[in-house]
């Protein structure tokens, strides 16, 4: 390995005196966990759960789908709890107790779906996010329905999960009527007022070119990344993250 491209890491010493490179602590990671991945959420999501969530784990999938997330993870790992709204069971409404769950796992409908009855003519659309489908009980549109389920989900989350208990969310900005919304930081700021913290975020990639749009003037960027943020629930504990043992 060349200077330029040795990783760094706490007890690595870099004498400036010296070629010698020393470890003091520890041994050297050549498969470090990155922040950022082109090649799918379903490679993206294990290394995730690698670094935050303890073999062993019960993890509730509230928003399990079809599964994708899953697909690389192997089935005798973590106990999963796998449920969706498809199965009748509202992430804002869990079957669990209070503090039993290691970790929660969020991916609701991130985009708005037109209002109205509009989204009959985006059925693939609607099959996938089932944004109309979810009835999302409150007064808000578009984007603003998109935060509140983000927001009472992840009050549920807070219920169920136990201290220092950790939320994997995923997410993608969008722009709604003009205006430019970001998602992920909206999510942290709701968040952070319901007791969790944020501890790390992931980007995803797309690989493929987004569909082209019919806007005659391109006013921001076409989004091809989305968002997997960690946060973790803080509870009566202190002090800093710690990874699992
Ligand atoms: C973006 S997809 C999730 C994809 C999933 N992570 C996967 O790997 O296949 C959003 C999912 O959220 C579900 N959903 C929407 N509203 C929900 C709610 N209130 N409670 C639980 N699930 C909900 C939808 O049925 C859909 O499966």
């Amino acid at each position: 390995m060349t200077r330029s491209s040795q990783p760094t890491f706490p007890g690595f010493d870099r004498s400036q005196n010296s070629d010698k490179r020393q470890v003091k602590n520890g041994e050297p990671l050549n498969d470090l966990v990155l922040s950022a991945y082109s090649d799918g959420n379903d490679r993206t999501f294990p290394r995730i759960l690698r670094l935050y969530v303890a073999p062993g784990s019960t993890i509730a999938d509230v928003t399990y789908g079809k599964g994708v997330f899953w697909r690389r993870v192997p089935p005798d790992q973590y106990e999963l709890l796998a449920t969706d709204i498809q199965d009748g069971v509202d992430c804002r409404d869990l079957p669990y107790k209070d503090r039993t769950i290691d970790c929660v796992v969020l991916d609701p409908p991130y985009m708005h779906t037109p209002g109205g009855t509009a989204h009959k003519a985006h059925a693939p659309f609607e099959e996938h996010y089932r944004n109309n489908s979810t009835g999302n009980r409150t007064k808000s549109k578009y984007h603003d329905a998109v935060l509140d389920l983000y927001r009472d989900a992840g009050r549920e989350a807070y219920r169920v999960l136990r201290d220092r208990g950790v939320l994997i969310v995923k997410c993608q900005d969008e722009v709604c009527s003009n205006r430019q919304r970001f998602t992920h930081v909206e999510i942290m700021q709701m968040y952070d007022a319901i007791g969790f913290v944020a501890e790390d975020l992931f980007v995803v990639m797309r690989n493929n070119r987004p569909g082209v749009s019919r806007a005659i003037r391109q006013v921001h960027a076409r989004k091809n990344h989305s968002y997997f943020l960690v946060f973790w629930k803080r509870g009566k504990t202190k002090g800093l993250w710690d990874s699992p043992k």
